[in-house]
């Protein structure tokens, strides 16, 4: 068995709840007062209760929160880059008291999903939130749209988890990171990369993730499946490409597959420490930090993801980020490269831009096989027939 690393802040944290104890908060809960949470915050919660984000216990409370969005640290100094609060309308915050226990109800499926423990109740000003958090307060980037729907008040304090929000789809593929720890473990895998991604993975993501692979054990394929922006493809589409791929271009034995059922935040350069925390607690010993990581239009540097991770030590960060130039197919190497391998021009290299991509793939038409594989391809040809024939 391997020896797996450590978790952010040293301890993986548990916040479920299972059995009679359990049955017993579940109870309790009826008689509490009932926030009625969205599904953006139900992934929060579960994500605190299964240790994905530990060390946090809980929504941040006052202190944890300032301290994150001004120097992305949590108030005793650990390495924390995004805020993870739950907002509270005004008439329900006037219901709340510090001290006091809230249950966290979904607000459409009625479902209790778990309890908080109310230890801060504070007003924010969210466009210092979105300046320091997202380098902007333009509202049409999708972080700080969302982060502006949000109620400016925020609860914080610890939770605990009662009930789990169920996949649609892909079930087979959700794995806690107690579970995914113990998996690579058993494997006996010492070094294992991993890749966030919200997209398909094309040749660019290809090759950077089997060059990462020629020095690490194994690389985690680690899609994010949470709330993304409207005209990102769908997770279900993705997971159908990500099959095909690594059935016909992977080694079985040295990839694993799991979904990150965490909301896409786009906040580019801070998305990527907190990407990077995220999957030490899944057991990654590495992560991959390639051009404009976890970015949107034009709000951040190509480099600048990578650039944030030299404000940190490593033994600060624990995971070894791994560092990649924009990748591309060179028509005259012939292969896939980056301008650290590759001496050729511009016009050399293929270069398809997102909005030509799916332009050809409506139109049913493969990109070249040098941008994606025909499988993959084929995979979000048929999801672009669903989309249209569903709207
Ligand atoms: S992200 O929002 O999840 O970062 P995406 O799925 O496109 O978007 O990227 C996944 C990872 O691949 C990120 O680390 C990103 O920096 C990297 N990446 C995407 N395209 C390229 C490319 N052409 N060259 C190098 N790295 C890339």
């Amino acid at each position: 068995m391997g020896e797996t690393i450590k978790p952010h802040g040293g301890t993986l944290i548990n916040r479920l709840v299972l059995g009679k104890e359990r049955d017993e908060l579940l109870a309790k809960a009826e008689s509490l007062y009932q926030l009625k949470i969205n599904t953006w915050a139900i992934s929060d919660l579960d994500l605190i209760g299964v240790g994905a984000f530990s060390p946090l216990t809980g929504f941040m409370n006052e202190a944890d929160y300032r301290s994150v969005v001004e120097s992305m640290r949590l108030a005793d100094g650990t390495v924390w880059s995004i805020p993870i609060t739950l907002g509270v309308e005004n008439g329900a915050a006037e219901s709340i008291n510090v001290g006091q226990q809230v249950a966290l109800v979904g607000e459409q499926d009625g479902v209790i999903y778990g309890i908080i423990d109310v230890q801060s109740i504070y007003a924010v000003d969210q466009e210092n939130e979105a300046v320091k958090v997202f380098k902007t307060d333009d509202t049409a980037h999708p972080g700080v749209q969302k982060l502006y729907t949000k109620p400016s008040t925020y609860v914080g304090g610890p939770v605990l988890v009662l009930n789990r929000p169920k996949p649609e789809k892909f079930e087979d593929y959700y794995f806690d990171p107690a579970e995914t720890r113990r998996i690579f473990s058993d494997k006996g895998w010492r070094t294992v990369v991993g890749f966030q991604t919200r997209n398909p993975v094309h040749r660019a993501h290809e090759y950077i993730q089997k060059s990462a692979m020629e020095i690490v054990d194994a690389l985690f394929l680690n899609p994010l499946v949470g709330e993304t922006k409207s005209d990102d493809i769908s997770a279900d589409v993705r997971m159908r490409s990500y099959l095909v791929l690594l059935e016909n271009y992977y080694p079985k034995d040295r990839v694993f597959l799991g979904v990150f059922p965490a909301a896409m935040r786009y906040a580019g350069p801070r998305e990527a420490i907190f990407h990077a925390m995220v999957r030490k607690n899944y057991g990654c010993t590495h992560f991959i930090v390639g051009r404009d990581h976890a970015g949107v239009g034009d709000y951040y540097g190509t480099y600048e993801a990578q650039e944030i991770f030299g404000n940190f030590t490593q033994e600060e960060l624990g995971i070894t980020p791994l560092f990649f130039e924009h990748s591309f197919f060179c028509t005259k190497c012939g292969n896939m490269a980056s301008s650290k391998t590759c001496p050729h021009s511009k016009e050399d290299h293929l270069h398809l831009s997102g909005t030509k991509v799916r332009a050809l793939l409506r139109d049913g038409e493969c990109p070249p096989p040098q941008f994606t594989r025909p499988e993959v391809a084929e995979v979000l040809i048929e999801g672009m027939k669903e989309a249209e024939y569903q709207a």
